[in-house]
């Protein structure tokens, strides 16, 4: 049994498999619907249906809420339909839908592990078997559990141009089913299956306002594969990248960031601390992110195509996304992915 799902306002026509989730149907298809855990946990997918039955898997209240339900919101990665369906996109986006790229699973290998600070390790994978992933800046893979059917979202850290690896940052959490194997059993050679990749926070080439990169902790990754791949690519787009961080303990890549300016036209790099002591004797910004980008940001640049790109826990975002509405920037010039836990 298969059911046709219209997506307005762009009018696109998808067919979904008996028991298929709206979103899993769509990335079969090559369709880039706006999307971020694939879980129900973060609300990216959320829509509205206008017409046909459907049935919600398991998801998170703050995903979406009892009202939003009643009011006829869903969320396409957890929609079950029973019947063919319209639905109407929240948000879309037209230039992602053409920049699409196939999602495939992939072997790989552990290549190297390093320590980036106390909490966040830097992990790269070799792709096996002459495979190649195809993704953009910005985007990210599910990596399995050996032997299981469980998976956790990595932003790849690298640039496209590194086709056949993959390297991420990943901040370890005690306890966490990924970050204990991360960093008590993982050794060089062994193998990881990868999927993907997923995601929106994806640079558009032929945009050519300023940018803001915005990220805290693990959220370094996308955003410093999208800062590299400008400089690979000689994009002379201004860029501000504000980077929050409790202590100096967590910052990391300082010299790196040095280097990185050299290569772009016009780069600030912003890193702020929000638990800063004496003995850190840090004279750089302070306080919480939002905070430091609140007081950097000038209301005209909102009024220019300027584009923001965050990625990290979903407080820092939403708080973010406020800032930069308040200043004036349109919910289509903001790009994030929230990191936010897995449900199983
Ligand atoms: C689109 C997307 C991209 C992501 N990209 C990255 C990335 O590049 N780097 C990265 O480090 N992480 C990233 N994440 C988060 C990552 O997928 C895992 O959720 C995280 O690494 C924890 O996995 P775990 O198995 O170690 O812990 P789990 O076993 O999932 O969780 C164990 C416990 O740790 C705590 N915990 C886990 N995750 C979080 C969290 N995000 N915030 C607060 N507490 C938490 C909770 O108390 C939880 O009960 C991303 C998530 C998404 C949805
Ligand atoms: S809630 Fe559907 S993608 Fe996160």
């Amino acid at each position: 049994m298969t059911y046709k799902v219209t997506l307005e306002p762009v009018g696109i026509e998808m067919e979904v498999e008996e028991d298929e989730t709206v979103l899993e149907a769509a990335f079969r298809q090559g369709i880039a619907l706006m999307h971020g855990c694939k879980e129900g946990q973060c609300s990216t997918c959320k829509s509205m249906l206008i017409d046909g039955d459907i049935e919600m898997e398991r998801y998170s209240t703050f995903a979406l809420n009892e009202m939003e339900k009643e009011e006829g919101y869903v969320l396409l990665c957890k929609t079950i339909p029973y019947s063919d369906l319209t639905v109407e996109l929240l948000q879309f986006d037209e230039e992602a839908l053409k920049m699409s790229v196939p999602i495939k699973t992939c072997s790989t290998v552990v290549e190297k592990i390093e320590s980036l600070t106390h909490d966040i390790r830097k992990l790269s994978l070799k792709i096996e078997n002459s495979e190649q992933l195809t993704f953009h800046s910005g985007q990210f893979v599910d990596i399995y559990l050996p032997g299981e059917d469980t998976y956790r979202s990595y932003s790849m850290a690298n640039t496209p141009s590194q086709s056949n690896r993959l390297e991420f940052m990943i901040k370890i959490f005690k306890g966490g089913k990924f970050s204990t194997l991360l960093d008590e059993k993982l050794k060089l050679g062994d193998q990881l299956t990868i999927r993907g990749p997923f995601g929106n926070c994806i640079r558009r080439d032929e945009n050519t306002g300023d940018i803001i990169l915005l990220g805290g902790g693990s959220g370094m990754a996308p955003l410093w594969s999208i800062l590299n791949d400008m400089a690979e690519k000689n994009v002379k787009r201004k860029v501000t990248f504000f980077y929050g961080a409790r202590t100096k303990n967590d910052l990391f890549y300082l010299e790196k960031f040095k280097q990185i300016a050299s290569k772009l036209e016009d780069f600030t790099f912003i890193p702020a601390l929000s638990e800063s002591d004496p003995s850190d004797n840090w004279d750089g910004e302070t306080g919480l992110i939002t905070e430091v980008l609140e007081r950097h940001i000038d209301p005209s640049l909102a009024k220019s195509d300027l584009e923001a790109f965050l990625c990290g826990p979903a407080p820092m975002i939403d708080a973010s996304i406020e800032v930069l509405k308040r200043k004036g920037v349109t919910s289509d010039r903001i790009f994030f992915d929230k990191f936010v836990p897995a449900s199983v």
